[in-house]
């Protein structure tokens, strides 16, 4: 299959949109008629309790995940016939909670491998991954074997490896989670600067509510496979339902 080049899909995208989908596991309705939509350089918060369907959600945009109904468009285009691959190179990206495949190389070649997913060849996407870790401030550590480094420097490397994937949007699944508050004020500010630079929009599913209400324009709040609201920081603060149904017991985080 010829697999358009990530500047075609940079240009042709604006909105990411999944409308009405529904996603099954053997007779569990993990998600029931679900509907967002992401802007370029807007961070759109997805929370709620564990099992509301987040994840699941995730794997649906980068295509691991097949829906029973509804559609997912990058641009206006519908993605369904999208590989995964396709997805990523088309600037569909998402950040694990802690998988790093490349445990043996360094964290350079960890961030290199990023750039060379879509399409870079080695000497521009080492360029670019040594830019990356200077920006986000592991340049010091760019030659150190990855699984050697602390736990906050792997999800960083994670980071790193993403942007260097030129994301048009962003998927990040629990970054703070495991973070010390020091760590979770650099990565407050990671995200920022990947915004500023790359005017990615970001799905940010996260537990830590300061951090979500921090820096989230928007924030939509699922249970049980539904959407229970959309608001702003303000707005899901002081929803009953969503106070109720899951900030209750998180709040004091
Ligand atoms: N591969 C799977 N097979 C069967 N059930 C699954 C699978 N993945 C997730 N689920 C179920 O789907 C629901 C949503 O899970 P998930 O998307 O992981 O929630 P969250 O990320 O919000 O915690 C849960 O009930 C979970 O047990
Ligand atoms: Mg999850």
């Amino acid at each position: 299959m010829n697999v358009p080049s990530a500047e075609y899909s940079r240009s042709a995208a604006s909105s990411l949109d999944v409308d009405g989908v529904v996603v099954d596991f053997q007779g569990l309705r993990a998600i029931e008629d679900v509907s967002l939509t992401l802007e370029p350089g807007e961070i759109l918060g997805l929370i709620g309790p564990n099992g509301a369907g987040k994840t699941t959600l995730i794997n649906v945009l980068t295509g691991f995940q097949t829906v029973m109904r509804g559609s997912v468009r990058l641009g206006g285009i519908d993605i369904a016939a999208w590989k995964p691959h396709e997805r990523s190179r088309r600037g569909l990206v998402r950040t694990f909670q802690s998988v790093l495949p490349f445990g043996g190389l360094s964290v350079l070649e960890n961030v290199e491998a990023g750039g060379v997913a879509i399409g870079l060849g080695r000497r521009e996407a080492r360029i670019e991954a040594a830019r990356i870790l200077s920006e986000i401030g592991l340049a010091a550590k760019a030659d150190r074997r990855a699984d050697t480094l602390p736990f906050g420097d792997v999800r960083l490397t994670g980071i790193a490896r993403a942007i260097a994937m030129r994301p048009r949007f962003l998927l990040m699944d629990e970054p703070a989670a495991g973070l010390n508050d020091v760590e979770c004020n650099e990565l407050h500010n990671i995200i920022k600067g990947i915004i500023a630079r790359l005017g990615c929009g970001i799905l940010f599913i996260e537990h830590r509510m300061s951090l979500v209400f921090r820096l989230c324009d928007r924030i939509q709040v699922l249970q049980l496979g539904r959407t229970l609201a959309i608001g702003t920081a303000g707005e899901i603060q002081n929803d009953a339902q969503v106070r109720r149904a899951y900030l209750g017991e998180e709040a004091a985080c």
